[in-house]
């Protein structure tokens, strides 16, 4: 991987959709940016690196546009994703399509693979559904609620769990457990309210996603810069960690053969569409 994080900074969320988003994850407010991966050296043009200058997209359409020229640029700024994100209002009626909900667990749906630079993701989550604790494989993670509220929990990486050896693609599963009982360390729990966006990544933490509802379900729009395909994810009372394949239940609307005879990936619990 070569994300380069510079300089996060945690702050309050009012995201610019007017509403209040009371969440952990910080905006980076000042200045936070990353390297977008097989771009050419480029700074961003003022338009996609000041938040201020945001147009908020008429349309999912128009949010998906605006990214690709943004990741067409080799400085991301975190800042101006969460925001521009967030200043999409959703409608249903452009994301139903993607909407693909399981009874027995959350659904990840592929809108838009990013020119390879990022995929733009619907998560679905039916009440009471929600992940397990993981981490993102050093990648950029936005998380921008299309329908209901989501409860965030943060996590602290456990102790004696090297986070570079966790993300070791070549690590042996046996030699990066452990063996300790030391259990995971919960800093935080908050809401993302309809709208609002967040954003993780390792450096920040590890977290867990769900539905707090049991009345209303909840639809959420991720974007992953790079993208991945595997992630760590973690036992709460022990920190064992252990790597889950994470798999599409759709990609662009259609449902994905994967995901059609492997309903349950194998790795990580009944919950293991990890992300
Ligand atoms: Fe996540």
């Amino acid at each position: 991987m070569e994300c380069e994080i510079i300089n996060e900074r945690p702050v309050d969320g009012r995201c610019s959709s007017g509403e209040v988003c009371v969440q952990s994850a910080p905006m980076a407010a000042n200045g936070g940016h990353f390297k977008s991966e097989g771009n050419r050296a480029s700074r961003p043009p003022a338009m996609y690196s000041d938040p201020s200058t945001i147009v908020p997209p008429a349309s999912l359409s128009e949010l998906i546009q605006t990214l690709h020229d943004v990741f067409a640029h080799e400085d991301i700024s975190i800042e101006y994703v969460q925001t521009l994100m967030a200043s999409y209002k959703s409608n249903p009626r452009e994301w139903k399509k993607f909407a693909k909900f399981d009874k027995h667990r959350y659904t990840r749906n592929l809108v838009d693979d990013g020119n390879g630079k990022f995929n733009l993701m619907l998560l679905c989550w039916n009440e009471a559904q929600g992940s397990s604790i993981h981490s993102h494989a050093n990648s950029h993670c936005f998380l921008k609620v299309l329908d209901g509220t989501v409860k965030e929990e943060m996590f602290e990486w456990p102790e004696n769990c090297d986070q570079a050896e966790a993300m070791d693609e070549d690590g042996d599963e046996a030699d990066r457990k452990d063996g300790s009982n030391s259990g995971m360390q919960k800093r935080d729990e908050s809401q993302i309210v309809k709208n609002a966006c967040g954003y993780i990544n390792d450096d920040i933490g590890l977290h867990r996603v769900e539905n707090p509802s049991h009345v209303d379900k909840a639809v959420t729009l991720h974007l992953y810069s790079p993208p991945f395909d595997e992630c760590e994810c973690f036992d709460e009372r022990t920190g064992k960690h252990t790597t889950a394949k994470v798999t599409f239940w759709s990609k662009f609307g259609k449902r994905t053969p994967f995901g059609r005879h492997r309903n349950v990936p194998i790795s990580c619990t009944t919950e293991a569409e990890n992300n």
